[in-house]
């Protein structure tokens, strides 16, 4: 498992239980983009027969996650909430840009490694902590399956990439992901 850089606090889960509707909304708005990011991935790269099926895959069982989500929501009387823009995803896509379609591709298989992580320090924080045993249970699950895309992540950037370009990557986006996470005020959100 990759080493995080910046640590969520124990007082996030507490701001999560207050303010439990806003998280959901905002979990469920991370779930459908990254089932989004995946499917862009695999459609965007066709020639890479590995990637393409294990990101479709990827890329539907986030849009199941969504479902949960949208359900645990509705059992809580809300639905979705407006879709507005993820800036910890937002900066950390802007320092990655490269007009190079495979070093984009390297880039963005890093970098979703570590964002595959961070979700799983999270959900796995929640799982721990949260009263509401049942979404507690909810959220260890969903951490299991945030650790398995984040090692997927890190297996395709090492299939088809050099280890000397990945190993470098991997070191300074999780020094940007650190900073990006720590530039966010601690919210009832995913990031
Ligand atoms: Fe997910
Ligand atoms: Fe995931």
């Amino acid at each position: 498992m990759i080493r995080l850089r910046h640590e969520t606090p124990r007082e996030w889960v507490a701001l999560v239980e207050r303010e439990l509707v806003a998280f959901l909304q905002d979990h469920a708005a991370n779930e459908q983009r990254v089932s989004r990011a995946a499917l862009t991935l695999a459609i965007q790269h066709p020639e890479r027969e590995t990637l393409v099926r294990e990101l479709v895959d990827v890329s539907i069982e986030e849009l199941e996650h969504f479902r949960q989500v949208l359900g645990l929501l509705e059992a809580r009387g809300a639905g979705l909430g407006r879709d507005h823009p993820d800036p910890y995803m937002r900066t950390l896509m802007k320092q990655i840009a490269t007009p190079d379609r495979e070093e984009w591709l390297l880039r963005r298989l890093v970098l979703f490694a570590i964002v595959e992580r961070r979700g799983y320090e999270r959900f796995a924080l929640l799982g721990e902590h949260l009263a509401d045993a049942q979404l507690a249970a909810h959220y260890r699950e969903l951490a299991r399956s945030e650790a398995r895309h984040q090692a997927l992540y890190l297996r395709l950037a090492r299939q088809y990439f050099d280890g000397a370009r990945v190993e470098p990557l991997l070191d300074r986006y999780l020094d940007l992901e650190a900073e990006a996470m720590r530039a966010q005020p601690l919210a009832p959100a995913l990031h």
